[in-house]
């Protein structure tokens, strides 16, 4: 499907519309007492295992592929070939208002939901091609410098946006886009309680940068489905790395 890139090559700056996603961290993620993972009971490799139906963990159009800073899109190129725009409120332009197909029917169900709840959610970046990642991690670097932008922004071919199973959230009205605070307002309380209903988890959550590699980001959500984002949230997983039984990947190796 061909779509335009939608971002600019030299704007990092964050509003509900571009691409790319701003992180901030919290006052104790940047402290030193941050730097030391979080404690939390061991979790069996590939807690995952005993799921009915297996899923590639590399293949970039599988719904668990686990890409991280260790672990690149392969192809480095790729691109979902099944890219849709979901039927849901988009303040998201060009490719950034797609998904691929799977995630985007999960996506309408959930957002529905949330409707019903009383809650408004708006889909603020989903897609993101190779080419726009090249763009949006460059204007990172070229305003934080590599090493800050390496804790907000993935690199090209690293990207979970690439793979069409992730977007990112905002609020009705706006309120705090890709900022720290969005994580108090009533999208993420309510997409972080119930995205596992829908098959989403909130995939770099609070104080686990040193499993994920990025700050935490309440409005970044990642389709994985219904039975393994269920039972990660009834065992009480936090992230996908643990989940899948993979390395963590605080920074590239
Ligand atoms: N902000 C996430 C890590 C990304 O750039 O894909
Ligand atoms: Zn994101």
């Amino acid at each position: 499907m061909a779509v335009a890139p939608s971002s600019s090559p030299t704007v990092p700056v964050p509003t509900p519309t571009v691409t790319s996603d701003y992180v901030t961290p919290t006052a104790a993620e940047s402290t030193t007492a941050a730097a030391e993972p979080p404690a939390q009971a061991p979790v069996p490799p590939s807690a995952a295992a005993s799921l009915p139906g297996q899923f590639s963990l590399t293949d970039p159009a599988s719904r668990w592929v686990v890409v991280n800073k260790h672990r690149p899109l392969q192809p480095a190129d790729y691109a979902p070939a099944d890219l849709v725009q979901p039927r849901v409120r988009v303040v998201a332009t060009g490719e950034a208002a797609l998904l691929n197909s799977t995630t985007a029917a999960a996506a309408e169900a959930m957002f529905a939901a949330a409707a019903r709840d009383g809650v408004v959610l708006t889909l603020a970046s989903g897609y993101r091609s190779y080419a726009t990642q090249v763009a949006t991690y460059g204007g990172y670097v070229a305003a934080r410098g590599q090493a800050d932008a390496d804790t907000a922004s993935a690199r090209p071919g690293y990207s979970e946006h690439q793979t069409g199973w992730a977007f990112d959230i905002g609020d009705g009205g706006g309120a705090c886009s890709f900022e720290p605070c969005f994580a108090d307002q009533p999208a993420a309380v309510w997409a972080k309680a119930n995205g596992h209903r829908f098959g989403f988890v909130v995939r770099y959550p609070l104080m686990f940068h040193t499993i994920t590699g990025y700050y935490y980001e309440p409005w970044h959500l990642r389709f994985i489905g219904v039975e393994a984002a269920a039972d990660m949230s009834a065992r009480s997983i936090n992230t996908v790395e643990e989940y899948f039984g993979v390395e963590a990947a605080p920074g590239y190796a």
